[in-house]
């Protein structure tokens, strides 16, 4: 059992760099899942692991919230879903979660995963992030895996 990760940021752009440490560190198979309140951070989080697996930063990544899933290249492919607007876990199945799981360059990021924590494997990266003031977000990084630490290292480099 390993301690979250617990990150603060300040700045939005803290935590896209957290993100983008997060992204540089992740492998085809792996999931994101990602929750916490309207306005949290989460899909800058995602920009930034776009940003980490190597998706150009000319390429603009931007909430999914009516397509519910889109997709970028990068050295991986990241699906980034938005779970907000579906009602069970069949629906997430639908919109094709097998078939990215099965993709062996595939990443994917989910929004609003709590929900659905039962369907996403075990080994599934969860970031829960809070408000903690108007600028201030407070991330918690709950990872199963011997890359928690090397994140740890990462962040404590400075964001
Ligand atoms: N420290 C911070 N980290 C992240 N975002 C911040 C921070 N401080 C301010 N913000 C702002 O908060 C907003 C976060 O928006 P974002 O779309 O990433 O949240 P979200 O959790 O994806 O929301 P939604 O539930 O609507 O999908 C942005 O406007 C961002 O600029
Ligand atoms: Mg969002």
């Amino acid at each position: 059992v390993t301690v979250p990760l617990e990150i603060i940021t300040t700045a939005t752009a803290q935590t896209l760099a957290a993100g983008r440490l997060l992204g540089a560190l992740l492998r085809g198979g792996d999931v994101v899942a990602l929750s916490g309140p309207l306005g949290a951070g989460k899909t800058h989080f995602v920009k930034g692991i776009a940003r980490g697996i190597g998706v150009s930063a000319d390429e603009p990544v931007v909430s999914p919230t009516f397509v519910l899933v889109r997709e970028y290249a990068g050295d991986l492919t990241l699906y980034h879903i938005d779970a907000y607007r579906l009602g069970s876990a069949d629906e997430l199945r639908e919109l094709g979660l097998d078939e990215m799981r099965t993709d062996p360059d595939g990443v994917i990021a989910i929004e609003w995963a709590d929900r659905f924590a039962d369907v996403l494997p075990a080994s599934t990266c969860r970031v829960e992030l809070a408000h903690s003031g108007p600028e201030t977000r407070t991330l918690r990084v709950a990872w199963p895996d011997p890359r928690l630490a090397e994140l740890r290292r990462g962040v404590e480099n400075g964001l």
